[in-house]
């Protein structure tokens, strides 16, 4: 089943999200094509949903590789590092995986560094800490780990970690996260860059907040955060973004300040409804707009992609529980839920899912199989469980196998117990090697802390 000819190119190129996840034919003999199965590298998927069951998350190595390989490209004239968010996908062979590639990391939690710091002991001074609400403990183990900066979000928060660092005799770099007040479209929950969000300190009382930073002992003013939003698929409010930041370097630095580092964020969207067919080009675009308004400036990008790497290295692989009609109206119950994926439910998220074993052009008709529109859904006891409503899908039996594509990213991240229901495994492939980097949960691990 090695490297497929242009001639074999699947019907189903669509819904492939190469290099990890594409079709290859499967042939009955030598001249018939009679299926099409999705492999992640060189490994069947159905191989893996007999292997270790379903749901399963699997993800694969050579598409997390080249999508970080993609922004060291797009942004090889400025320098930069690039600190991936941590909590698009924490796994700790996830972690590794980019740590052995040269990524820093962003976190938003005590948890999360523990996790880095696991995945890679010296990857603290490539961190990044972020997060409107960090705690002191949070801080000081931060403190304590030397990482590179502190995106700090509030004039109290400044205060508490002066306090912090000079308990432990350290200094602690900061930059301030600003809120340049630019809208991004995206889903309302996860837009962050308008005066009515939680997150930074208003660009027009930065200066003041800096004065008061730079003024504390323990505190060494270092940089300026920025961070608008995610899943944004436009390169402006990135460009304006950063227009806004650069005035402020030049006004900090004309205050005296030493300004080293600008902290992007993330926030670059990926396309969920299709396959992308110029990741590199559109991660150019994305640098282009971030780095022109920097020209000059001299300073050292920070950037801090989560979701333009994960997502589309990972799929969810369910089984077809039941298929059910209720008036008319058809369903697929699958065994994941959205316990297991929560991204329809809570932000209307769309995701392509496809049959991991799909027929190829019939012999008589050309045609692919045949369609029907359903709801798929999982077994949990809500109406919000729920991955598609009304989709066109090939048309499956009960036992068959789906694949939710693009959830390497705010996938298992946001996986809960609702229902009872322990998460499930996850496995990272390279080319035909299979890592178990989760084991399933089990019921009993569910109960362990409870007491009666
Ligand atoms: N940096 C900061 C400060 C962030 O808050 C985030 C995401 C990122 C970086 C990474 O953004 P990305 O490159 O992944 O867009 N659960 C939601 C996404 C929440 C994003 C929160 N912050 C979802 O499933 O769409």
């Amino acid at each position: 089943m090695s490297g497929r000819s242009k001639a074999m190119k699947s019907p189903y190129a669509d819904f492939e999200r190469p290099p990890g996840f594409v079709y290859r034919a499967a042939r009955k003999s030598a001249r018939l094509v009679s299926d099409y199965v999705l492999f992640c590298e060189d490994v069947p998927l159905p191989k893996l949903a007999a292997r270790f069951g379903t749901p399963l998350y699997v993800y694969s190595t050579s598409t997390i590789r080249a999508r970080l390989a993609a922004f060291e490209k797009a942004f090889r004239g400025f320098p930069h590092t690039v600190c991936y968010s941590v909590k698009a996908n924490s796994n700790l062979s996830v972690l590794r995986l980019l740590a052995h590639e040269g990524c820093g990391f962003d976190v938003v939690s005590g948890g999360e560094l523990e996790r880095v710091l696991a995945a890679d002991r010296h990857a603290a001074k490539k961190t990044v800490f972020s997060g409107v609400g960090k705690t002191r403990s949070e801080i000081t183990s931060a403190l304590k780990a030397g990482i590179l900066i502190f995106n700090v979000e509030s004039e109290s928060e400044l205060s508490v970690l002066a306090e912090c660092a000079g308990k432990l005799r350290k200094t602690a770099c900061v930059a301030l996260r600003v809120n340049p007040d630019v809208a991004a479209d995206t889903h309302p929950y996860i837009a962050t860059g308008l005066h009515k969000h939680k997150f930074g300190v208003p660009i027009d009382r930065a200066r003041d907040l800096y004065a008061k930073a730079a003024a504390a002992k323990h505190l060494r003013v270092a940089g300026v955060s920025v961070h608008i939003g995610s899943q944004i698929t436009d390169a402006s409010p990135f460009r304006e973004a950063m227009a806004r930041v650069t005035e402020l370097v030049k006004d900090l630095r004309f205050d005296g300040h030493n300004i080293n580092y600008v902290d992007t964020g993330g926030g670059l969207g990926i396309a969920y409804d299709e396959a992308e067919n110029d990741f590199d080009g559109y991660v150019a675009d994305y640098a282009r707009a971030v780095t022109q308004p920097l020209r000059g400036l001299n300073v050292h990008l920070l950037l801090e992609p989560g979701r333009s790497i994960a997502g589309p290295a990972g799929v969810l692989l369910t089984s077809v529980l039941y298929k059910k009609q209720n008036d008319g109206k058809r369903f697929l119950i699958v065994d994941a839920a959205m316990n297991d994926l929560i991204r329809p439910a809570l932000y209307g998220a769309h995701h392509e899912i496809v049959p991991v074993v799909q027929s190829g052009p019939q012999k008589t008709s050309g045609d692919l199989a045949k369609k029907e529109t359903a709801d798929v859904v999982g077994p949990i006891c809500e109406s919000g469980d729920f991955f598609a409503r009304d989709r066109e899908l090939p048309e499956v039996k009960e036992g068959d196998q789906l694949a939710i594509l693009d959830t390497g990213a705010y996938g298992m991240a946001l996986a809960s117990n609702y229902n009872s229901r322990p998460r499930p495994a996850e496995v990272l492939v390279a080319k035909n090697s299979v890592k178990v980097i989760r084991h399933r949960e089990t019921v009993q691990q569910l109960l362990q802390n409870e007491r009666v």
